[in-house]
């Protein structure tokens, strides 16, 4: 490292996302009153994702709707915000972060959030294809959307959320998307062929076609092919999965593996630094979601402390599909049965333990569902009730 730090904090917060920002509200919250220094590559403060593949594509809004906090809070809550900025190395033995501008900033504790980047679709003309992660990404999509106008047809390639709740919204403004899903069911199957039958029903009746065990092969202006066959696409737009970031923790000696190694306490294979949000793999999982990244980043500050990190509720996904909420609960990964409980809510089972369960617009409140799938009784009289 060539950089000396002329700078130092007690704790650096890399990344700015959820993750990071509910870490330094929960280090306040325990009374820490050290220096927090929060760096983040994009140029505005933390912004919660959520609504960039729903409302914001919708309509229009102005960006201070979706920061996770106002501008206001860093300077009330003494964080110090560094947008537009990257960290480009860390050099641990010596907590050191060398920042993209060749500053270097030296660390007391660090926490890497550093989040996740889209697949790129790789084939003849997938440059083409537009991506939605940031918030410029649903800007420049709002804006071809807009051009495009209502009843041209586009492409969505990619039947998870981001491209059924991206179709859902494009349907909603009167185009016509046509979604590829490379499996067999939608979501990759991961969400059962119960939800996804029901998700292909809602769909359809909003006007979005789903080409299931399909590929995009070529994209070209005007258009997407799935082999011979030519698809009409104003444009289009890939949702097919992400990658986490871990680039910098490898160069640093951490231990990664498809994301940042962690203890349930979301302490890395160094003693300074933890790691939360989408580029964790916090205990053997790694979690691409909203509530996850928050959790995550509240249990690392209450690490970081020495406290215990605290609840550890069953993961919590939402999304929307044609104009329907889903609330996805519970790792949804090692279920063997999926039934219909009643209206509105599947439940996810291995046996007689309770895996998961996935609720329709509101059909069973979230805090019960949680707590049905933490204590994991596929037999629940509570489940029976209808
Ligand atoms: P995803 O992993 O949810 O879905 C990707 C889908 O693309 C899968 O169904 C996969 O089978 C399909 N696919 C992969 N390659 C393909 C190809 N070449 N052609 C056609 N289909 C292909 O990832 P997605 O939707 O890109 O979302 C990115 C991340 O953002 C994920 O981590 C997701 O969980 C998260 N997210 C979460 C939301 C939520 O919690 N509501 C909403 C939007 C995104």
């Amino acid at each position: 490292m060539t950089v000396s730090p002329r700078d130092a904090t007690d704790v650096l917060l890399i990344g700015g996302g959820v993750a990071s920002v509910r870490c330094a509200r929960a280090l306040r919250k325990e009374g820490f009153d050290g220096r927090i220094v929060l760096v983040g590559e994009e140029p505005i403060p933390p912004y919660n994702r959520p609504p960039l593949s729903k409302e914001l594509l919708r309509e229009d809004l102005p960006d201070d709707l979706v920061l996770a906090e106002p501008e206001r809070w860093y300077e009330r809550r003494d964080v110090e915000l560094r947008t537009g900025r990257r960290v480009v190395e860390l050099d641990l033995d010596r907590r050191t972060a060398v920042l993209d501008d060749s500053t270097a900033i030296r660390f007391d504790r660090c926490l890497l959030a550093t989040g996740a980047e889209p697949r790129k679709l790789s084939v003849p003309g997938g440059e083409h294809a537009l991506l939605l992660r940031t918030l410029a990404d649903a800007r420049r999509l709002r804006v071809a959307a807009t051009r495009a106008g209502a009843g041209a047809r586009v492409v969505v390639v990619g039947g998870g959320f981001i491209g059924l709740e991206a179709a859902s919204s494009l349907a909603s403004l009167g185009l016509r998307p046509t979604v590829v899903e490379l499996g067999e069911r939608l979501w990759s199957s991961s969400l059962g062929s119960k939800l996804s039958e029901w998700a292909m029903g809602v769909l359809g009746d909003a006007g979005v076609t789903v080409r299931l065990g399909a590929a995009v092969t070529r994209v070209e202006p005007g258009a997407a092919w799935i082999g011979e066959e030519r698809l009409a696409a104003a444009f289009v737009v890939a949702g097919i999965g992400v990658r986490p970031r871990d680039r910098l923790a490898a160069d640093a000696g951490l231990d990664v593996s498809d994301g940042v190694l962690t203890d349930a306490a979301h302490r890395t294979s160094h003693p300074a630094v933890w790691a939360a949000g989408d580029v964790a793999r916090r205990a053997g999982r790694r979690i691409e979601h909203w509530h996850a990244a928050r959790e995550g980043g509240e249990r690392a500050a209450r690490s970081m402390l020495g406290l215990e990190p605290g609840a550890d509720p069953s993961p919590w996904v939402f999304s929307e599909v044609a104009g329907h909420a889903i609330d996805v609960i519970g790792a949804v990964d090692s279920w063997t049965d999926e039934r219909w409980l009643r209206d509105g809510v599947l439940a996810y089972a291995d046996g007689e333990r309770l895996i998961g369960l996935a609720i329709l617009d509101g059909a069973m409140p979230v805090e019960m569902a949680r707590a049905m799938v933490t204590v994991g009784n596929a037999r629940d009289p509570a489940l029976a009730a209808t």
